[in-house]
């Protein structure tokens, strides 16, 4: 039985596109939720035949956690079995974190323990860093932090900018996130 997957996004979704692009042999997408209306995500759902909804964070204010409450309850109501995390720019709260441990991965544009947090091509420069990449990781309350399930490297080549690495290593999330989310999945 394939594992019924939701993707929570918060942009363009060009990890979602490479999630439903792949083979889904042991996933299938069947929910997409951005926390942020009209985005291009969105549409790439809908084109896939996959329901997307929007749950606007802004009306929950700094209640994080009834936000997260609602996102939960609408992954409850579909039989969602695990979580992808693409691109979705929410810190989530220990609750949301501990009801879905094991089941909620996300990527993240860096070779994990290193660079966690936001900026990452930046800071690998100024660094002086040979090598970049980028990690799926099982997500736990420390932010980017849980368990590493795969990695992928490249080098760090001379006149490499900020904007350049970014596209390079996308190209790299867009092979290892389906990969990793399939091998998740094939977990009894
Ligand atoms: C990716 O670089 C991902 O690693 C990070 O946010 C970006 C999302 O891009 N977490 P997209 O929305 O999947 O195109």
């Amino acid at each position: 039985m394939k594992k019924r997957v939701a993707v929570l996004i918060s942009g363009r979704g060009s990890n979602l596109q490479a999630l439903l692009d792949a083979e889904q042999d042991a996933y299938e997408i069947t929910l997409v939720v951005a926390n942020v209306p009209g985005v291009e995500g969105l549409d790439r759902a809908r084109a896939a035949g996959v329901e997307a909804l929007t749950l606007d964070h802004k009306p929950y204010g700094k209640n994080r956690e009834a936000f997260e409450r609602d996102l939960d309850a609408l992954l409850v109501q579909r039989n969602i079995e695990l979580i992808a995390l693409a691109g979705f720019m929410r810190v989530l709260t220990p609750f949301f974190v501990n009801a879905w441990k094991g089941r909620l991965v996300n990527i993240h544009p860096s070779l994990l323990p290193k660079y966690p947090g936001v900026n990452t091509h930046a800071r690998v420069l100024e660094a002086g860093e040979s090598e970049h990449g980028c990690s799926v990781h099982l997500v736990v309350e420390e932010v980017d932090s849980g368990e590493i399930l795969g990695q992928a490297k490249m080098p760090i080549r001379a006149g490499d900018t900020p904007d350049g690495l970014a596209e390079r290593i996308l190209l790299l999330e867009h092979e290892l996130y389906p990969r990793c989310l399939a091998e998740l999945a094939r977990l009894p």
